[in-house]
């Protein structure tokens, strides 16, 4: 097929980047593809236990794609928009299939079946997986894929690119500017459509699961140039991971789906070492408050309970970790059945902790992993299918005509939990999904084409980056942008993940005033013009703060519980007044987020209870409280901060 003179400029290399490349180079339609690492080195690269999809085995256990999405619906707490919902549940089948004829190494079965693992949140087992190195073995094949476009002139690349700005003529998105990180150059590009894939926002908290590239200055400059943000407030600790100096390194919940069980010792501070405590001294407090899905429960509970056992001092020692044992698995299959599934993941914790966790449990605690929330994107439902309009234009944009939100990025699909295993799912459909959306948006409907806009329009933003850089550059201050980010790290963990306190979103809210006026006396150690990523640190510690603010007033307004945002003053879902979704907009004259709400579309399936066959009598233990433990209601910052 020709390539259309029609361009589309992709920002993020990772997996809903790359499908959305590959998809509109399929179109016909030129890319240019800017990421700021080589694109193998995007975050996707860190996913590890699996894709989700319905396949014909799950269905004949009685699964279906419907079912995936009455799941996922749940998982989100109801927050999520049911139509594009559906939609990705109805497309996982053909995408798995799709990666396998990519030459994804998915795991087989002895039958030769592409095998299949219990992630959290189903009793079915739906989740393919790559070992435990998943998201990397996608990674490699969509990149193929791109690079085979890119050879055959359909897509060009720029890695070491950093997106800047959108570049927004009469309110529609024309281009962007970028700053090449080596040679410091700032440049415009001119586009059609801009997709906007650059993951989530892990950074914000300062030690997270996620890789030091996902401080989300590319969505905040979005909002900050006029895009709407969707349910900042809504972000995942991930129950099992190991926290480090450094980072938190993610133990993928497959090991659960695979056996692993979690347990503290009954006895408070119990020092003894795990492999001498006997079974009947063992709690097991997933397994025993939640017999149907015990250590498969969604995320979001996983990690309050967790949180909760160390509240009550029994976590290991009595500090901030739990156990995570695999050694019965090891009994019932051996050690090289488990390697076989699990290696990478193996291999991390042996190499950071230096235990061997098929001798010993493995000692975890929850960390930031995931941003359900981020930039605001639109959806044409199809009244015929329940889904989405296929082809429409308005799938995936966001409130600015040509500027699309895809992957972690975006607010869709997971609502106020999303349950694991979705994440790739929801990048690989954004992107073969909307790369035809876009392709008719930039043939048919954007409003004027990227080539008839002035020169002028171009020229202003580089000026307007040109101008932030020489200010960043020059400015005199005693501000270190990394001691900021920390402190803001620190506070954002304690005060605004698993539980979440009024008063103490308030005090964080007004250090964020402070954050924002300190950061005008911010000083660069680094002032040379050649791959200055001092500079590029500093400009997104900006983009961070303003995302915080948004954050914390998301989560100080929203006075209910759902999904990851648990408010012990408010400890029930409140349909009544808050089944609607966080909107948080920029307002430049006060350089603040203006919160508003909008609507969910629950049209498929009503919202529900969200039990998970919790066994009555343990129902209060699932609240963690602020008085009885070693930390104050976030993560605890001697954890993972
Ligand atoms: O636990 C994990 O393997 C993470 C998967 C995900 O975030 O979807």
């Amino acid at each position: 097929m020709a390539v259309s003179k029609k361009r589309v400029i992709v920002v993020g290399g990772g997996l809903a980047g790359l499908a959305c490349t590959i998809k509109l180079a399929e179109e016909g339609v030129g890319v240019d593809l800017f990421s700021m690492v080589p694109v193998k080195r995007s975050h996707s690269v860190c996913a590890q236990g699996g894709i989700n999809a319905c396949n014909d085995i799950a269905r004949q256990q009685g699964y279906s794609e419907y079912m995936h999405f009455d799941e996922t619906a749940l998982g989100g707490d109801f927050l999520a928009d049911q139509p594009p919902l559906l939609e990705m549940c109805q497309w996982a089948p053909k995408i798995i299939d799709l990666l396998d004829r990519m030459g994804v190494p998915f795991n087989r079965t002895k039958e030769g079946q592409r095998d299949l693992r219990l992630f959290g949140g189903s009793l079915f087992k739906r989740t393919f997986f790559a070992g435990a190195t998943t998201g990397q073995q996608l990674l490699y094949a969509l990149d193929e894929q791109t690079r085979r476009a890119e050879s055959e002139g359909k897509v060009n690349k720029f890695e070491f690119w950093e997106f800047l700005w959108p570049v927004i003529h009469n309110g529609q998105c024309v281009g962007i500017v970028a700053q090449d990180m080596r040679t410091m150059q700032i440049k415009s590009f001119r586009a059609d459509a801009v997709v906007i894939a650059t993951g989530g926002n892990g950074l914000v908290f300062g030690k997270s699961t996620m890789s030091v590239i996902c401080t989300g200055g590319a969505a905040s400059r979005c909002y900050q140039a006029g895009a709407k943000y969707g349910n900042p407030e809504m972000i995942q600790v991930h129950p099992t991971a190991i926290p480090g100096e450094d980072k938190c390194r993610l133990i993928s919940e497959s090991a659960r789906g695979e056996g692993g069980r979690v347990w503290v010792p009954r006895k408070p501070k119990d020092t003894r070492s795990p492999n001498s405590i006997p079974e009947s001294e063992r709690y097991y407090f997933l397994e025993e408050k939640y017999p149907k899905y015990g250590n498969i429960v969604p995320r979001d509970i996983a990690t309050r309970e967790i949180f909760e056992v160390c509240q009550q001092g029994l976590g290991v020692g009595g500090g901030n970790m739990v156990y995570l044992d695999l050694r019965d698995e090891v009994k019932k299959r051996g050690r090289a059945a488990i390697l076989h599934k699990l290696e990478g993941i193996l291999e991390i914790y042996e190499k950071f902790v230096g235990t061997d966790p098929l001798d010993e449990p493995m000692k975890i605690f929850p960390a930031v992993h995931y941003s359900m929330g981020g930039l605001w994107a639109g959806f044409t439902k199809d009244p015929k299918t329940g889904g989405l309009k296929s082809g429409d234009p308005a799938n995936m944009m966001t409130n600015i005509p040509g500027l699309y939100a895809m992957g972690e990025v975006s607010f869709a699909y997971h609502g106020a939990n999303r349950l694991g295993a979705n994440s790739l799912l929801s990048c690989i459909f954004d992107g073969l999904f909307g790369g035809t959306c876009i392709k008719n948006y930039v043939n048919d409907a954007a409003p004027v084409a990227s080539t008839d806009v002035a020169q002028s329009a171009y020229d202003a933003v580089v000026n307007q980056e040109t101008e932030k850089q020489n200010w960043l550059i020059n400015n005199r201050g005693s501000e270190n942008p990394y001691a900021l980010w920390q402190e803001m790290g620190k506070a954002m963990t304690e005060n605004c993940t698993v539980v979440r306190y009024n008063e103490k979103l308030e005090k964080t809210l007004a250090q964020c005033q402070t954050w924002k006026e300190r950061y005008k006396n911010v000083r660069l150690s680094d002032t040379g013009m050649w791959s200055n990523q001092n500079l590029s640190f500093a400009r997104a510690t900006r983009d961070m703060i303003l995302l915080a603010e948004a954050i914390l007033k998301g989560a100080l307004m929203r006075n209910e519980s759902r999904g990851a945002h648990y408010k012990p003053e408010f400890p029930e879902r409140d349909d009544a007044n808050f089944l609607k979704a966080t909107i948080a907009t920029y307002d430049a004259a006060t350089n603040s987020a203006q919160i508003s709400y909008g609507p969910v579309d629950t049209s498929l399936v009503a919202p529900r209870a969200r039990t998970y066959g919790k066994k009555a009598d343990s129902m209060s233990a699932a609240k963690p409280t602020q008085s009885s433990g070693t930390s104050t209601g976030g993560v605890p910052a001697s954890a993972s901060v």
